[in-house]
Formats: structure tokens, C-alpha cells, sequence
């Protein structure tokens, strides 16, 4: 969800500013991946390096957060949508912060509409690297490491594998997110800043994914020599 201190900047405002206007996206997107039957919704909304921003940026994200998070605790209850957070590991989260985390993904874990997954204080290493030890501490012989069970140690290690990443404001980079999920993801990046995201640039990139031929290394199915 990128954009956001540009959508302040343009209009002279304090990059908070912007951040807040994000709210919005965030629930028509959100609203719009639910109905569109998005089965698994992941929001990049604060990685292990935005720590580095300004202290009072940073504390004007922890509580917009919480108040975006308790204000729409009751509509993702009732559209069915599962909540988990990834990442929140830092002992800088307000307390408060990491508590409503885990109250939202209590009261929504029996939910199967959608899991809805929301990346804060994410590091797509340090998961690679947190799964590494994981896997040394329990005792798997190095020749038995195979993909599958490398995953298994891996953050919510029933997330599938990242089909469509969508990076808004027209920046291409990956910066951390979800390194291992994303190995064969398709990309769209929309000129579009956060703040201004909603429902319909949404489908867009929904309907670009579905025009894309996914060969995943292998050669086009038309010429693969399948008779049929
Ligand atoms: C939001 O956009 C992303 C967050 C980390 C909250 P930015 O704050 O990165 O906006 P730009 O890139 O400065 O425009
Ligand atoms: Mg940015």
C-alpha cells in the first residue's frame, strides 16, 4: 500500500495526512476482494524497515492502526473474514497495539470467507530466517530439508503461495514482502497512489492477473504437445 506520502504532498498536507486518508482503501479493497470470491488478502502495511522513518510518523502509524482496527472489528466479524497479523515481533509495538491484534484474530479464527492477512512490522528475511532456526531446533537431519518442510517452519505456514502482488504509486520493488511466498507471483503496479486505490482499480489488476499465462518455468500449454 504505497503512495501515501505523495498523496499528502501533492496537496500540501503532512504525510500523516495521507496516511490517514488510506483508511479508506483499505476497507474498499478489502470490501471488493470479498466479493469478488479473493479467498486469501494480504496488506503490506508496515515493514521491519519503515522503523527508520521519523518517531512521530511512526507513532502516528501505531495508533491510526489501532483505531482502524477496533472501528472495523465488527464488519470483518460479520463478512466472514478471518484476521491475522504478520510479523509484530518488535518490542517498540504499543502493548495496546499487539493486544487488539490478537483480539481481532481471536474473534474472527473461526471465520472462512476470506483470510485477510495483514503484514505489520514484516520482514520477509527475518521469516526466512526465524524459519531457519526453527528448523535447526527441531533436529531435522540436514539432508531431510526439503522445500516443503522449510516452508512448514515458515510464519502461518498454511498460507498458499502468492498469486498477484500489487504494489500501488507506480514503485517496483519488492522491499521484503513475503520473500518465499512470492517466488512465482505475478506483478502489477498501478500508477495510482494508495489513498485514491478503491473497488475498481482493484478488479483491474484482478482482471490483467487473469489475461496473464502463468507457465510457472514450464512452456505454453498450447505447445507442450498435450493432443487435446
Ligand atoms: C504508505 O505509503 C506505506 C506505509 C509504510 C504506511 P508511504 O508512506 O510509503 O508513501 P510515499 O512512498 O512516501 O508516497
Ligand atoms: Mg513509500
Amino acid at each position: 500500500m504505497d503512495g501515501n506520502g505523495r498523496w499528502a504532498q501533492q496537496r500540501s498536507l503532512p504525510r500523516t495526512a495521507g496516511h490517514r486518508a488510506a483508511e479508506t482503501a483499505v476497507i474498499d479493497v478489502i470490501e471488493a476482494a470479498r466479493s469478488a470470491g479473493v479467498e486469501w488478502l494480504s496488506l503490506y502495511a508496515f515493514s521491519t524497515e519503515n522503523w527508520n522513518r521519523p518517531g512521530a510518523e511512526v507513532e502516528f502509524l501505531m495508533r491510526l492502526v489501532r483505531r482502524v482496527v477496533r472501528k472495523h472489528a465488527p464488519l470483518l466479524l460479520a463478512r466472514g473474514i478471518r484476521c491475522r497479523f504478520l510479523g509484530v515481533a518488535d518490542p517498540r509495538i504499543p502493548r495496546e497495539l499487539a493486544q487488539d491484534f490478537d483480539d481481532l484474530a481471536v474473534l474472527t479464527a473461526d471465520n472462512r470467507g476470506m483470510t485477510l492477512t495483514v503484514a505489520f512490522d514484516h520482514g520477509g528475511r527475518r521469516d526466512i530466517v526465524e524459519a531457519a532456526r526453527s528448523l535447526i531446533r527441531s533436529g531435522t537431519p540436514a539432508d531431510e530439508v526439503t522445500e516443503r518442510i522449510f516452508a512448514d517452519h515458515l510464519p502461518f505456514p498454511d498460507t498458499p503461495d502468492v498469486d498477484l502482488v500489487i504494489r500501488t504509486s507506480g514503485e517496483q520493488r519488492i522491499s521484503n514482502f513475503m520473500l518465499w511466498q512470492v517466488a512465482y507471483a505475478e506483478w502489477v503496479f498501478p500508477e495510482v497512489l494508495w489513498p485514491e486505490f478503491r473497488a475498481p482499480d482493484f478488479l483491474a489488476c484482478l482482471h490483467t492477473y487473469r489475461r496473464r499465462d502463468r507457465r510457472f518455468g514450464g512452456v505454453p500449454a498450447r505447445t507442450n504437445g498435450d493432443p487435446s
